[in-house]
């Protein structure tokens, strides 16, 4: 312990101005603001850190090449046995590399990993450290799930100076940390979970996986606020942020990628959670879609298309009159401005007044809509719960709506509309430049231009 306090002096850093103290005050001396002062580890930079030295490779890695050289050497993902993981990790899991796991307490970010994990096993050294979980609790989960557990290896450990150490002895090509709030550095005296605690564990684990080659999971808690503990600090430092999304109360869990370095953002995998673990959701269409026997007003069918694979989606709207002054408008899986500048283009350019309706609208299933594809449908929701006239059955719309009034096209359009007629749907509503070059068969496609075509369409 002592010898690793020596490795590094505490320092303040006044987050503002960057000056650094020796100890830690509420005002910074230099700038005079308040509160900015940070703990963390000054790094000798003249002398060699013993940190990065000693590793095997070490000694040609940091030595000018061109990008062709240094390509031969990546390695492609390596798949993990989970397609829908693969797809949110761009393909695979790629040596060396730090991957963000986030969300919610109990949303089945231990339960992914342990059944990824497990299925790695059986090719590759594999270490799994739990922070939170003992052994017994681990292995029981993991027996209860029928993995295989003859190889993973398991270490309940929070120091991050003796994971390191032994990681170091094991050598493994995948490693989880579960979780990164639990880990702390000897060499802070900051409680584990503060900023300074994460940012300095995550970054020695960062280091490690870089000169290692071991690919590395972190589990991240969300903040009640909804961020990554150690706010925005972590995204920077790992290659991948993986977010889950989801319904408390619903079955179904969606890990989105928001930030990736070897793959495309927004990608979106979809699991199920059942009583055996976490079950891939091969054809995701299916559980979005709405499963009512008549037609009901206020329901529109979407046509999204959450990274690289188009999806239906229901997405339900409510209108009703409203008591009050400012009447609600409330946005469940959407951008509330949004759904507000919808209704405000529908009055200006269709002539449909709801100031004294409160406007609900709802995503089906948890997901989250950032594309303005949806403008459309949320649109055809809202007049259908308005009008109390349902939007014909088996019809799918996505398209922008302008300030102007005019439909807007959306990226993708074919690859919508192919989605949409696999799925049975025999009519859909398109901007004109989203029409198809050749009649898709079986789907009845309705080009337009303008928001105010749609009153007469339905
Ligand atoms: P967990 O992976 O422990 O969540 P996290 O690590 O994100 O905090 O998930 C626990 C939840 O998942 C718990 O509420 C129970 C549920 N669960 C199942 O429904 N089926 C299962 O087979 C398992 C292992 C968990
Ligand atoms: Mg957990």
């Amino acid at each position: 312990m002592a010898a690793s306090r020596k490795a590094g002096k505490v320092v303040y850093t006044c987050s503002s101005c960057g000056g650094q103290f020796p100890k830690w005050v509420g005002q910074c001396p230099e700038c005079k603001a308040w509160n900015t002062l940070e703990e963390g580890i000054q790094v000798k930079t003249t002398a060699p850190n013993p940190r990065f030295s000693g590793y095997a490779g070490e000694a040609n890695r940091n030595c000018v090449r061109t990008l062709a050289e240094v390509g031969a050497e990546v390695q492609s993902g390596t798949p993990t046995g989970m397609g829908e993981l693969d797809r949110v990790l761009g393909g695979g899991l790629v040596a060396g590399s730090v991957v963000l796991i986030g969300g919610d307490p109990g949303i089945g970010k231990s339960t992914l990993l342990i059944q990824t994990m497990a299925r790695l096993s059986d090719s590759l050294p594999t270490l799994y450290i739990s922070g939170e979980e003992s052994p017994a609790q681990i292995s029981l989960r993991a027996r209860r799930l029928d993995l295989s557990c003859d190889r993973l290896r398991l270490l309940a450990e929070t120091g991050v100076e003796r994971i390191l150490a032994l990681a170091r002895e094991e050598s493994p090509a995948v490693m989880v940390v579960d979780s990164i709030q639990t880990i702390y550095t000897e060499q802070l005296q900051s409680a584990p979970g503060s900023v300074a605690q994460v940012r300095e564990s995550a970054a020695q684990l960062v280091r490690f996986a870089k000169q290692r080659g071991t690919a590395i999971f972190l589990v991240g808690h969300v903040t009640k606020e909804g961020a990554l503990a150690g706010p925005r600090v972590l995204e920077h430092m790992v290659d991948t942020v993986l977010y889950f999304e989801g319904e408390a109360g619903s079955q179904f869990r969606l890990i989105r990628t928001i930030k990736n370095r070897f793959g495309a953002v927004n990608e979106l995998g979809v699991f199920a959670m059942t009583d055996k673990g976490l079950k891939e959701v091969s054809n995701p269409s299916a559980i979005f879609l709405s499963r009512h026997d008549e037609d009901v007003s206020g329901s529109a069918i979407l046509v999204t298309r959450e990274g690289s694979r188009p999806l239906l989606v229901e997405v339900q709207a409510l209108v009703d009159e409203s008591p009050l002054a400012n009447p609600r408008r409330v946005a469940l899986g959407l951008d509330q401005n949004r759904l507000a500048m919808l209704l405000a283009v529908l009055h200006r350019h269709c002539g449909v007044a709801m100031y004294d309706q409160d406007v609900y609208v709802n995503v089906v299933g948890g997901v989250r809509i950032t594309e303005t594809a949806a403008d459309l449908p949320v649109l055809l929701a809202v007049l259908s719960s308005f009008r109390d006239r349902p939007v014909p059955k088996r019809l799918a719309a996505f398209g922008e709506v302008g300030l102007a009034g005019e439909i807007r096209p959306v990226p993708s359009g074919q690859e919508r509309l192919r989605e949409a007629a696999k799925h049975g749907f025999e009519r859909a509503i398109v901007p004109r430049a989203n029409a198809p070059k050749r009649p898709i068969k079986g789907l009845d496609v309705i080009v337009i231009d303008r928001l105010s075509e749609v009153l007469d369409i339905f």
